[in-house]
């Protein structure tokens, strides 16, 4: 498919640049006719760096603009989205809408996309005029990606899931609070832990005091999340779990096609104090009782970012961690065990940068995929055999 004139918007925002560094890394731009950057605030300013004309911003509230692009892209958030998608598309407007945000995710009409694991359905929902094309929520993405060749081959008969997810899940400016309440208890507490005198309980007492201050910054996060952690993420949707916990079972069987035979999927969703990688602790029934070499070579050998990490105490503290995994498109499997509860339970443990294939990557692997879409017929026979197996489930 000819992309003549692709719309970004909400790309200077975390999503949207991590996007712009993946598809300048990319040449993603060269896929294009037109790139058209808009924006909320700078309308008229000149584009950004891209390597080539970025023209000047269009104000992305201008609907006759947005109109004029064959896809749109946006990061831009759900706020964005309610807002401008149905006036565009009670307007006639009939592109491919790309967006990162949750809010068109469990419509009808809607794709989500994480194509590694569900291109089948992607070309599948092109084929049937389908114009909307979202994101995954980052759990489940990073999730699905870690557990494809078990899910992939049908062998998943329920999930559940301790997350410990990352600051940057909740915004940009709770990033730079949470580091200013690791300065703020370390400052307080620095004398106490410079002197080697000191008692280490005085030094506690005074940590827990400057995390009960007032003085604490907390406008963003809400609460301390340094020296803590935050065990609901997301709202309430008084059913005693949250948002996050329910996103992570309907997505995942939606990305999976699995509407008529959903996999139970329970999680606990929580909030840690690390930057930008969401860790997952996961306990698996499986529907046969593989052994474990069989277990780790499906999970390692499904997509080209998910790898084993080889259940040792070295390994896993080196390698399976978000220090290690930041910035990468790794997806590291590890602590992978079976377990006493009887046959077919699993432990696992997976890392993944909940900016590139938690929010970024599948959005501009979807502009990928419709640039070759109707070109070539590429992967098709791959996609057949996965969408029996998935048909079969
Ligand atoms: N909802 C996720 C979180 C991030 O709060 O970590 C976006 O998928």
């Amino acid at each position: 498919m000819k992309l003549d004139r692709v719309g970004f918007v909400g790309w200077r925002g975390m999503v949207g640049s991590v996007l712009m560094q993946r598809m300048m890394q990319e040449n993603d731009f060269s896929r294009m006719g037109e790139a058209v950057f808009f924006t909320t605030s700078q309308t008229g300013q000149p584009g950004p760096d891209i390597g080539r004309d970025s023209g000047t911003l269009v104000d992305a509230t201008d609907l006759d603009a947005l109109g004029a692009c064959d896809v749109i892209v946006t990061c831009q958030g759900g706020g964005y989205t309610s807002d401008v998608h149905p006036r565009l598309r009670a307007g006639g407007w009939n592109g491919y809408w790309i967006d990162a945000a949750s809010t068109l995710r469990m419509s009808g009409d809607a794709v989500i996309i994480l194509d590694p694991v569900n291109l089948p359905l992607i070309r599948d929902g092109l084929d049937r005029g389908r114009k909307d094309f979202i994101g995954p929520n980052c759990t489940v993405s990073l999730m699905m990606l870690a557990l494809d060749g078990l899910l992939g081959e049908n062998l998943v008969e329920w999930i559940s899931v301790a997350t410990y997810q990352a600051v940057s899940g909740a915004g940009a400016r709770q990033m730079r609070e949470f580091i200013r309440q690791m300065g703020m208890v370390h400052d307080r507490a620095a004398t106490l832990v410079d002197n080697p005198d000191s008692s280490i309980l005085d030094i506690d007492r005074q940590v827990l005091e400057t995390l009960q201050s007032a003085d604490l910054p907390v406008q963003e996060i809400g609460y301390p999340l340094t020296g803590n952690l935050l065990p609901w993420i997301d709202g309430d949707l008084d059913s005693g779990i949250s948002r996050e916990e329910w996103k992570g079972s309907v997505e995942t069987n939606k990305i999976l096609g699995r509407g008529g035979a959903p996999i139970p999927i329970e999680s606990t969703c929580i909030r840690v104090g690390t930057m930008r990688c969401h860790s997952q602790a996961l306990t698996l029934k499986l529907n046969r009782d593989l052994p474990l070499a069989e277990i780790e070579a499906l999970v390692d050998g499904a997509n080209d970012w998910v790898h084993v990490v080889p259940n040792q105490r070295e390994a896993s503290l080196s390698d399976l961690t978000p220090a290690k995994v930041t910035g990468t498109l790794d997806i590291p499997v590890g602590r992978i065990r079976k377990l006493n509860m009887g046959p077919g339970h699993v432990a696992a443990f997976t890392v993944g940068d909940q900016l590139l294939w938690g929010a970024a990557e599948p959005l501009r692997r979807m502009l990928c995929i419709l640039s070759e879409y109707g070109v070539r017929g590429q992967g098709r026979e791959e996609d057949s055999a996965r969408t029996a197996r998935v048909a079969a489930a």
